[in-house]
């Protein structure tokens, strides 16, 4: 087995493209000659030279080049949001599974910054001429991500819903309240997620409930990235996220005890949700 296929592809690449997305989160757009097949739901590892490296979703890829979204939280996202154009990073990968894109008619929900995965499997489903509702949702309508990129496209195959807990724009309340209103009047033959594990948790829920399948992108810590140090664990199952995820459909999901219930930190520490 060749090194680069277990601790993943290493390059330094230097960003060309810095956008804002919302007043917080920011797309870092740069170089990427290798044209290694990246399929949706996969992630890198990115390292910030002096800071640490952490895993990161691509939320876009073309012939050149590949991007990142960021919502700043700590000290290494916080810095990946104050790189401008010139920037040196590290990138790792690609890693762990991706979306399973087989269905016809289907909804996907994104939240927050969980939408920088669904970006990718979006126009890939739009592509093969899939039914795709989008459900964009956020705190607040100045937090909705991408979606002035999304309220552009106009396609019979396309529709676009949003959501804010202060109703700002959209439906009033939450993501799994507004999924359930989208539920009930229609009939998908799939529902892909990504976002806060709560709100992923109660599409779970929902999944079940309605009997259509559901697919979720889950986030850990992670140190390695590639299945070697154990961090990013699923209790009692095992699962790695970052070999095995991070996108689990809905039968793997309930083997999960600690999905949307708790987590574990930087050192492994149980914390709940
Ligand atoms: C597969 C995968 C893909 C990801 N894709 C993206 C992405 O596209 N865009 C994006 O902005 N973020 C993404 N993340 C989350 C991102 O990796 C973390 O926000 C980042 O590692 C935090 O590092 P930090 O040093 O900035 O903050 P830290 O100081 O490490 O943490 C800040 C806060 O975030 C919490 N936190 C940190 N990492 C995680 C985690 N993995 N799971 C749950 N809570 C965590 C901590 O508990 C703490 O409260 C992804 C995570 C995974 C596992
Ligand atoms: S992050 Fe090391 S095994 Fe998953």
């Amino acid at each position: 087995m060749k090194i680069e296929s277990l601790l993943g592809d290493s390059h330094s690449v230097q960003i060309s493209e810095v956008i804002r997305e919302t007043p917080l989160v920011r797309t870092l757009r740069f170089s990427y000659e290798n044209r290694m097949s990246i399929l949706p739901g996969q992630f890198f590892m990115i390292w910030i030279p002096g800071i640490d490296e952490i895993p990161m979703s691509i939320s876009a890829q073309d012939e050149s080049s590949l991007s990142i979204t960021v919502l700043p939280l700590g000290e290494a996202t916080q810095k990946l949001c104050s790189l401008t154009a010139g920037d040196w990073i590290g990138i790792r990968g690609p890693f762990g599974s991706s979306f399973d894109m087989t269905s016809k008619k289907v909804l996907v929900i994104g939240g927050g910054v969980g939408m920088a995965p669904l970006r990718p499997l979006v126009y890939t489903l739009l592509k093969q001429n899939t039914e795709v509702t989008l459900l964009i949702a956020a705190k607040t309508k100045d937090e909705l991500v991408f979606f002035n990129e999304y309220s552009g496209i106009s396609s019979s195959k396309f529709s676009l819903e949003l959501s804010t807990d202060d109703g700002s724009l959209g439906y009033k309340g939450l993501a799994t309240e507004a999924a359930k209103v989208l539920l009930q009047e229609n009939e998908y033959d799939m529902l892909y997620t990504c976002g806060p594990e709560l709100m992923m948790a109660g599409l779970y829920r929902l999944s079940q409930e309605f009997k259509t399948p559901v697919q979720a992108s889950l986030e850990r810590f992670m140190k390695c990235g590639c299945g070697i140090c154990g961090t990013c664990a699923m209790d009692p199952t095992g699962h790695l996220v970052c070999v095995d995820g991070p996108v689990f459909r809905g039968e793997q999901l309930a083997n999960f005890n600690d999905f949307g219930r708790y987590y574990r930190d930087a050192v492994g520490i149980k914390k709940k949700y």
